[in-house]
């Protein structure tokens, strides 16, 4: 699309960018299948293109439209799964390295930490984050090279300072690195407040659909740490199929009106539960009750996102019955798609899981808003406290 700049990311992404096929002028991208590509006689190649699990056209474009979401990225790299994506931030560091996490974060990156982290080397340090004096103390210049966060974040919806943690991580000379899957790039640009690398599991709202498998990670610019990401993804090989990159960016062309709906409902159903009888806590940080509101009032823009948790007041067997309950939304693990899900964390993270065991998850959809609340009102009144 020629003239781009002065264009919306809200634009860009509903037109894919407004790429277009050059042999057929085809609007929707064409999939390339192919797994090599050929070499002329005088040894070089059509396009620099070689083998796909380093060069593939039809992730390429998915990959520009992501960096352009993202907003100041430079760059973007699919992987074949939200974890994939996460680790092969983590993978692309040295042993010795000294990391420090969040410790409210999406459970997988927390057990495949607890794993394999220790296996290949990094000293992993789990930290309240949102406590910026614990981001300052356990910061150790000259061996922390990376503060991983998430926010919001799994399962309780903690918010994180961008801004603050930047400023101190940068200071010791460490990098930041955001899992924005929560927020979505619609509401959060971590780039624009310092980050250095956004991870998103493109499985939850980037495709929104709950049809594809995939991850992304976004660099604010191209440094050592990148191109070894990128050798890592082209040696472990982590890729992202052309079948999904394709789906991935018909799914995106949809996302601000996704997030925005799925924000709104969610606001509306932490509101009409804050303080119903069978609730004892809503946690969604779009509430000024929750202590990370003004935070992210500041760094979330257009809304605080679709996922919220409730806590039942009849404890762990409410919150089973009003599971057993519900009737419109689904019960399923997973977020971001366009149905609503509900979920037992506790039950789902097993033994390690932190999440208490009156609380169950929700991931807002597409879905009227007065039809959802009705589903839930049903089903919160079965097992009276
Ligand atoms: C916040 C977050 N990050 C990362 C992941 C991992 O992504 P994937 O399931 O695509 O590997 C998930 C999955 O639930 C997630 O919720």
């Amino acid at each position: 699309m020629s003239g781009t700049s002065s264009l919306s990311a809200e634009t860009l992404v509903a037109q894919a960018l407004g790429e277009l096929d050059p042999l057929t002028g085809a609007l929707a991208p064409t999939i390339t299948v192919s797994t090599n590509y050929e070499q002329k006689a005088d040894g070089s190649y059509h396009q620099d293109r070689v083998y796909t699990r380093a060069d593939n056209p039809t992730s390429e474009q998915t990959e520009r439209v992501i960096a352009m979401l993202e907003g100041a990225g430079c760059d973007c790299m699919l992987f074949a799964s939200g974890m994939a994506a996460a680790t092969a931030v983590f993978q692309a560091l040295l042993p010795g390295d000294h990391v420090v996490v969040a410790k409210v974060l999406y459970w997988g990156v927390r057990k495949w930490l607890a794993e394999f982290g220790i296996t290949w080397g990094i000293d992993v340090e789990f930290v309240d984050t949102t406590d910026l004096r614990a981001v300052e103390s356990a910061m150790r210049p000259g061996s922390t090279r990376l503060v991983w966060l998430e926010t919001p974040a799994n399962p309780t919806w903690e918010i994180t300072d961008l801004r603050a943690v930047c400023k101190i991580a940068h200071a010791a000379g460490a990098k930041v690195a955001v899992d924005n899957t929560v927020a979505t790039p619609v509401l959060t640009r971590p780039i624009e407040f310092g980050v250095d690398l956004v991870v998103h599991s493109a499985t939850k709202y980037l495709n929104g659909h709950s049809d594809v498998l995939a991850g992304a990670v976004v660099t604010a610019r191209n440094d050592p740490l990148w191109q070894r990401i990128r050798s890592w993804r082209r040696e472990a090989g982590a890729v992202l199929g052309p079948f999904e990159a394709w789906l991935l960016q018909r799914g995106m062309r949809t996302l601000f009106l996704r997030v925005r709906r799925a924000s709104e409902s969610a606001l509306a159903i932490a509101r009409h539960f804050e303080k119903h009888p069978s609730i004892k806590a809503v946690l969604y940080p779009g509430l000024p009750s929750h202590p990370g509101h003004e935070i992210a009032a500041r760094q979330m823009s257009g809304g605080f996102g679709g996922m919220l948790s409730i806590r039942l007041a009849g404890g762990a067997q409410h919150a089973a019955a009003v599971l057993r309950g519900v009737k419109l939304f689904k019960r399923a693990t997973s977020l971001g798609g366009v149905e609503s899900l509900i979920e037992h964390r506790r039950s789902m993270e097993g033994p390690s899981s932190s999440a208490p065991d009156d609380m169950l998850r929700l991931s807002i959809g597409i879905e009227s808003v007065g039809d959802l609340v009705a589903d839930l009102e049903s089903a919160v009144k079965i097992a009276p406290p």
